[in-house]
């Protein structure tokens, strides 16, 4: 399957036509936020899932009821993925939601309501890395081909939700700061109890150190492969082949120094380092 099959472009970006069809994104421009909404927004593989485990968990003070019996599509909802299953107007506050889109993609209810964002980044040959396995097992995506190629079209943004590098600079540049919180994966993995509490404190959730300590342990990569509720493991074989890579794959920082040959890298690092040039921002790969 092709681009031109698979794929509709959306104020500049790929969208999958299957999960984000147009009478959605309409919907998606015009939805309304409620000031206490809860958004976990990232460039997609870059730890979206393990977010919608643990901002749940904050926000039930450890409770592990929604992540145990909710999928995590359920209990945090992509905006932009149309559902048979919810009706976002009528969850209950304060609701928790996920979104790929870049910043200018926003809908103006966004800008106006100015809910609580936290924007999580990794690094991007990991990110990468983490989506050549993905392009490779799910059906809704056009198959990655060689890794040279798919390379290209990912430094190109000629993937969904585009560019990597848009993406990350368009949250970096957003107006008013002081309503995101930006976290990376790799502070996460180096250290997740000070994540989570960084979070709670975010969130102005006040917790105890104790289930602090609890909801990191259930949020770990190994604990977090045996929840059936976010390790996509009833969605069909037809959809996500997870016989060709797992969804919860590896979990660790630095697999593209497995993934790229020495070549890619440095053109890789060529790429970035032009198109980060004007960027303030530290990151701790860098
Ligand atoms: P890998 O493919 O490198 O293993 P997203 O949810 O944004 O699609 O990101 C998926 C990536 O996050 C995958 O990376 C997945 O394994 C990783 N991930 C999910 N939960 C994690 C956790 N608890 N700890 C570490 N990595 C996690």
């Amino acid at each position: 399957m092709t681009e031109a099959e698979l794929y509709t472009l959306y104020k500049g970006v790929y969208m999958l036509s299957s999960l984000h069809p147009p009478d959605h994104l309409k919907y998606y421009e015009e939805f309304c936020f409620r000031p206490d909404d809860i958004i976990i927004a990232t460039y997609p593989k870059s730890g979206t899932t393990w977010m919608q485990e643990i901002v749940p968990l904050v926000m039930s003070g450890g409770d592990p009821a929604s992540v145990e019996t909710l999928p995590n599509w359920q209990r945090v909802p992509w905006l932009e993925v149309q559902s048979a299953e919810l009706i976002l107007e009528q969850m209950p506050s304060p609701r928790m939601f996920a979104t790929h889109y870049q910043y200018n993609m926003m809908p103006t209810s966004f800008s106006e309501v100015k809910p609580k964002v936290i924007y999580v980044m990794r690094n991007p040959k990991d990110v990468f890395t983490s989506a050549f396995h993905y392009y490779g097992m799910a059906s809704f995506t056009v198959p990655p081909g060689p890794q040279s190629d798919f390379l290209h079209k990912f430094l190109d943004g000629k993937v969904m939700f585009g560019s990597w590098f848009d993406h990350v600079k368009s949250w970096l540049n957003a107006e008013d700061k002081e309503h995101i919180m930006y976290i990376s994966y790799e502070e996460m993995k180096m250290d997740l109890k000070d994540s989570v509490s960084r979070i709670s404190q975010f969130l102005e959730k006040s917790l105890d150190t104790e289930v602090v300590g609890k909801i990191a342990n259930r949020c770990l990569f190994k604990n977090m492969k045996k929840n059936s509720m976010s390790n996509y493991s009833s969605v069909p074989r037809e959809i996500m082949d997870q016989t060709k890579s797992e969804f919860l794959r590896k979990g660790i920082v630095g697999d593209w120094k497995n993934q790229l040959s020495a070549a890619e890298a440095e053109y890789f690092n060529a790429v970035y380092k032009d198109k980060m040039k004007d960027v303030k921002y530290k990151f701790v790969w860098d």
